[in-house]
């Protein structure tokens, strides 16, 4: 959600700013914007509704030259997406030049105070506020003899700012620095050679450094050629925390695919392993990320799951997992939900927060709540160094590596996997599974990225039944057990790339409301359990199949290999690999993350772009 690029160095900031553009589009935007600052001292802006293509159109128009530059992709909260609205914004002079990601929550009142000075607004937005607050506070210091100096203006400016912000801004007058600040939003710095840069995220300046520095909370960064200088929001320098980017450009390219979320479904086998990798040692689970001590897992009397979209569907697993082998209750809570409704927390209480990005606001929200209440918590993130893992007690990084496809997908595989990972270090602090059956169950899900490769190369049927089905009006997904999750998360990958209705539900809930919607030819797939596995609900299943059937559904069965009862059953089976039950939704999802972007290929949108979605989303 909104993406924010900064550069000042030897090469055309326009160049580096719309590239760092083009790499964070996948945040989700809906309109386009760059601020340059010319050799001359001229603050020269343009910026476009709609996708970069456009603003590309609008730059050919001018030129723009300069070596200090921002550039930012607008994703809508405050005022319509059009061209008005887009950032950056300047003050009334033209002076500053500001971009903003996150929400102002007092700008209502921040605004009426510079109406009643005389400021007129050309935007609708909260972020066009910081502008004018900035000129007037360099103003206000100039008039009282005090240094021209923006980044103390920002951080008088920041301390009276309520909310989430990401803030880049320009100053005409002093063109070669760039200054920025964040509070609840992200922002990294890129380290170059005599060039420094600034990205909502490292994918913004991956083909420039892989030295970065991630800028903590209420923290201000001043930037130039030279180097770079930290701060609080009251000016005392802060060290800090350097890191290597480590990955490489060709993981945020599309190496050969059409769309980045084909070759994404394509490397789940490797993030799966890179997850796996290093968590099993001499025997026992290992959790080397984590901060946390043993005795604490061991005191561990309730979880909580808490996370939002994809990322809850892999809660859901690891809910299942965990309880199977701990015996702890699980909860499971949309992180939007968790703190609204006062939930019982204590001391006892793990509250695992799942989040690719490790920047959505609703789980940070719910991560802060957990900790505010004295529970434990342990974020699962793919992100090294984000928010909500900084904040938690302890993390278990996914290594899928970037995700650029706004719909996740082997982000999900390699969650589901992390979450099986804490079922097991809780079961073996908590002593309710011997050694030797947690050795087991690891080696169980190393085997897995093979099971899923296998799963892989079965798809092109998969892709055929889609285009047969593209012009459905709606797709109904039903599921039993760890099944139920695997629905819920193909009928959101549906929705999020085909705009297709789709809803996923427990099979054993049709009977009370689905089942009106059943009408001949209507999709209805359907994630059988294993008949090895769960041979009772694969019974049950089997009724529900036949229930749809003798209704006019056309039934997709996924089921596993060898299942001759579903064969007989389904109108169109997928068969996957036969594995242990709470491992399965690693393979079943696979064939529904290709169904999704074949339907959608099919009805022509574009597969990671998908329309109004946010890959982060920064607010609550
Ligand atoms: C957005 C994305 C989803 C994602 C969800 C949670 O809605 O579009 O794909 O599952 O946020 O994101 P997180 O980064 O917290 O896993």
């Amino acid at each position: 959600m909104c993406g924010i690029v900064g550069y000042v160095g030897p090469r055309s900031a326009l160049g580096v700013v719309v590239e760092g553009l083009r790499r964070l589009e996948y945040r989700g935007y809906d309109s386009a914007g760059v601020a340059i600052i010319s050799d001359e001292g001229a603050m020269q802006t343009a910026k476009k509704a709609g996708r970069i293509e456009n603003l590309d159109a609008e730059l050919a128009e001018l030129t723009i030259s300069g070596s200090t530059g921002m550039g930012h992709t607008r994703w809508a909260t405050h005022g319509a997406p059009n061209d008005r609205n887009a950032h950056p914004h300047c003050d009334v002079t033209g002076r500053i030049a500001v971009v903003h990601n996150g929400i102002i929550e007092n700008y209502a009142e921040l605004q009426a105070e510079l109406e009643q000075s005389g400021v007129e607004f050309s935007s609708d937005t909260d972020s066009e506020t910081v502008a004018h607050l900035v000129a007037a506070e360099l103003a206000k210091t100039a008039a009282n003899g005090g240094a021209d100096d923006l980044a103390t203006a920002v951080r008088t400016i920041c301390r009276r700012l309520q909310g989430a912000f990401t803030l880049v801004l320009l100053d005409r007058d002093h063109p070669d620095s760039v200054v920025a600040a964040r509070r609840n939003s992200p922002l990294v710095l890129g380290i170059g050679d005599g060039e420094m840069f600034l990205g909502s995220d490292v994918a913004a300046f991956i083909e420039f450094t892989k030295q970065a520095v991630e800028l903590g909370q209420d923290q201000l960064v001043e930037i130039t050629r030279e180097g770079y200088a930290i701060t609080d929001f009251y000016g005392a320098p802060v060290e800090g925390k350097r890191f290597t980017i480590d990955w490489d450009l060709s993981a945020a390219e599309k190496g050969g695919y059409d769309y980045f979320m084909l070759k994404e479904i394509q490397e789940q086998p490797t993030a799966v392993a890179d997850t796996l990798r290093s968590h099993f040692v001499d025997g026992k689970i290992v959790l080397d990320e984590q901060r946390l001590d043993a005795g604490v897992l061991r005191e561990v009397d309730k979880v909580y799951v808490v996370a939002c979209g994809t990322a809850y569907h892999a809660g859901l697993i690891a809910k299942y997992a965990i309880e199977h082998w701990t015996r702890i209750p699980v909860e499971i809570e949309f992180a939007s939900e968790f703190r609204y409704r006062d939930p019982v927390l204590n001391r006892q209480t793990l509250v695992v927060a799942i989040s690719q990005s490790g920047e959505t606001a609703d789980t940070l929200e719910a991560v802060r709540h957990a900790k505010d209440q004295r529970a434990t918590v342990l974020a699962i993130c793919n992100t090294n160094g984000a928010q909500i893992p900084r904040e938690s007690d302890a993390v278990l990084y996914t290594h899928a590596g970037p995700e650029i496809g706004v719909a996740a997908t082997k982000t999900f595989t390699a969650q589901v996997s992390a979450g099986l990972i804490v079922g097991l270090a809780l079961a073996q602090a908590r002593g309710t599974k011997y050694g030797d059956e947690i050795a087991a169950e690891f080696r169980a899900l190393e085997s897995m990225p093979e099971h899923i490769a296998k799963t892989l190369e079965g798809i092109e049927d998969v892709r055929t039944l889609a285009r047969e089905i593209a012009d459905s009006k709606a797709i109904l997904f039903l599921g039993r057990h760890v099944g139920y999750p695997v629905a819920m998360e193909g009928a959101l990958k549906l929705k999020e790339l085909a705009y297709m209705h789709a809803e996923g539900f427990p099979a054993g809930e049709l009977k009370h409301g689905p089942i009106a919607l059943v009408e001949s030819g209507l999709p209805v797939v359907v994630v059988m359990p294993s008949p090895m596995g769960r041979p009772l609900l694969h019974q049950k299943m089997l009724s529900n199949i036949a229930e749809i059937s003798a209704r006019g559904a056309r039934t997709i069965v996924i089921a596993t290999e060898g299942d001759e009862l579903a064969a007989k059953h389904a109108a169109h089976l997928i068969e996957v690999p036969a594995v242990p039950t709470l491992m399965s939704p690693l393979v079943s999802t696979i064939p529904l993350q290709v169904l999704a972007a074949e339907i959608a290929q099919a009805r022509g949108y574009d597969v990671d772009k998908p329309r109004n979605l946010a890959k982060s989303v920064t607010v609550e």
